[in-house]
């Protein structure tokens, strides 16, 4: 069966996303029985594209810009089943991306994310909505890599999650290891630009604030409780603690920007782990969670180094998913 899908946003995510579904194109039809077809394509500044029969995603990755430049369609008229939302992360407010979400579960679409900030924002809402609706939310690639969603979903069935801890922001643990090496704060984050994995606003990464959009996202998902994203205690990563990381390092430990989640609720902030944490060899661009469970123990999740391509990956997993009839949403308590 067809699967039409609309793609919010057409940036490094949703490019790599289009190039990923044309690769895997006919692997999809044939292991999975899901026929995937983009219909339409919207960005903010670089136009739009539609095609109710199916795009030619193939000649739009290829161009910088979408062909059509009048006034864009509104997400409700889009001839699509499915809308995967890759638009640029407001982490403060969610938004517009959380109305995209809205509108498309209201229209009775099913939904994807990258987008950290609605699932931050408005989980409880958006899983009511699309619960109410019989409708997939899902938001895997929201932690670039970690397939932490789909584990809870089918690996941890009647298991509570008491605790988490982890490594969730590429960019803060790239600087803080470069830092480790001895490389200034400013250096740091420019070769984090330059490998794409920084946000050109700094305080997303280094005063966390993208770790604290993660933390609203894993406390509510997986914990149950209601946290904002302004709630979560957050502390810099400074030229000091640069300079901890370095003198860290030569005692045999490692200085990581830590999240820390309880039903008490979450911090994030720079922490000096020793070698028999499990987090500590979590080195350069690499991410890992660390689930503390009441009876499937503790688990580490880890990503060594994720890139890109990935993203799309958990995209393409999620479609995959929902287009093979997969709504259940993991319940807000
Ligand atoms: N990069 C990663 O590896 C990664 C990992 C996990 C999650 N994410 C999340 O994935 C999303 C996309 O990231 P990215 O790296 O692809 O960003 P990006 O390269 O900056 O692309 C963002 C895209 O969104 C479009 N856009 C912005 N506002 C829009 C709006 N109101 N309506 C329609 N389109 C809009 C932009 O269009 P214009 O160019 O015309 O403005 C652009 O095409 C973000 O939310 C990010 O946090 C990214």
């Amino acid at each position: 069966m067809t699967t039409r899908i609309a793609i919010v946003g057409f940036g490094n995510v949703g490019r790599a996303f289009a190039g990923l579904l044309l690769q895997k194109r006919e692997a999809l039809r044939r292991e999975h029985g899901v026929d995937a077809v983009v219909t339409a394509i919207l960005t903010r500044h670089h136009g739009w594209a539609r095609d109710d029969g199916g795009l030619d995603l193939e000649a739009l990755i290829s161009s910088p810009e979408l062909p059509l430049r009048d006034s864009r369609p509104l997400i409700a008229v889009l001839a699509a089943d499915v809308l995967v939302e890759v638009s640029t992360l407001e982490v403060r407010t969610g938004q517009p991306a959380l109305d995209h979400l809205r509108d498309a579960l209201r229209s009775g679409m099913h939904v994807i994310s990258a987008n950290q900030g609605p699932i931050a924002h408005a989980y409880r809402e958006l899983e009511a909505l699309a619960t109410e609706r019989s409708r997939a939310l899902r938001f895997e690639a929201a932690l670039a890599a970690l397939p932490v969603f789909t584990l809870a979903r089918y690996a941890l069935p009647g298991a509570k999650v008491l605790r988490l801890r982890g490594v969730v922001d590429s960019a803060a643990n790239y600087v803080l290891s470069e830092a480790a090496r001895g490389v200034s704060l400013a250096r740091a984050l420019t070769a984090a630009r330059r490998l794409g994995i920084a946000a050109s606003d700094t305080s997303h990464d280094l005063d966390g604030w993208g770790a604290a959009a993660t933390a609203a996202i894993l406390s509510n998902v997986l914990l149950g409780s209601d946290l904002r994203v302004e709630d979560v205690r957050r502390t810099p990563i400074t030229s000091v603690v640069a300079k901890q990381a370095a003198a860290a390092a030569r005692r045999g430990k490692r200085v990581r920007q830590l999240l820390t989640i309880t039903p008490d609720g979450a911090t994030v902030g720079p922490a000096t782990l020793s070698s028999d944490d499990p987090l500590f060899a979590v080195e350069g661009s690499s991410m890992a969670l660390e689930l503390e469970t009441d009876v499937a123990g503790r688990l580490v999740l880890a990503v060594h180094e994720p890139r890109v391509e990935q993203t799309a990956f958990a995209l393409l997993a999620d479609l995959v998913n929902v287009a093979r009839g997969g709504t259940t949403n993991i319940r807000s308590r």
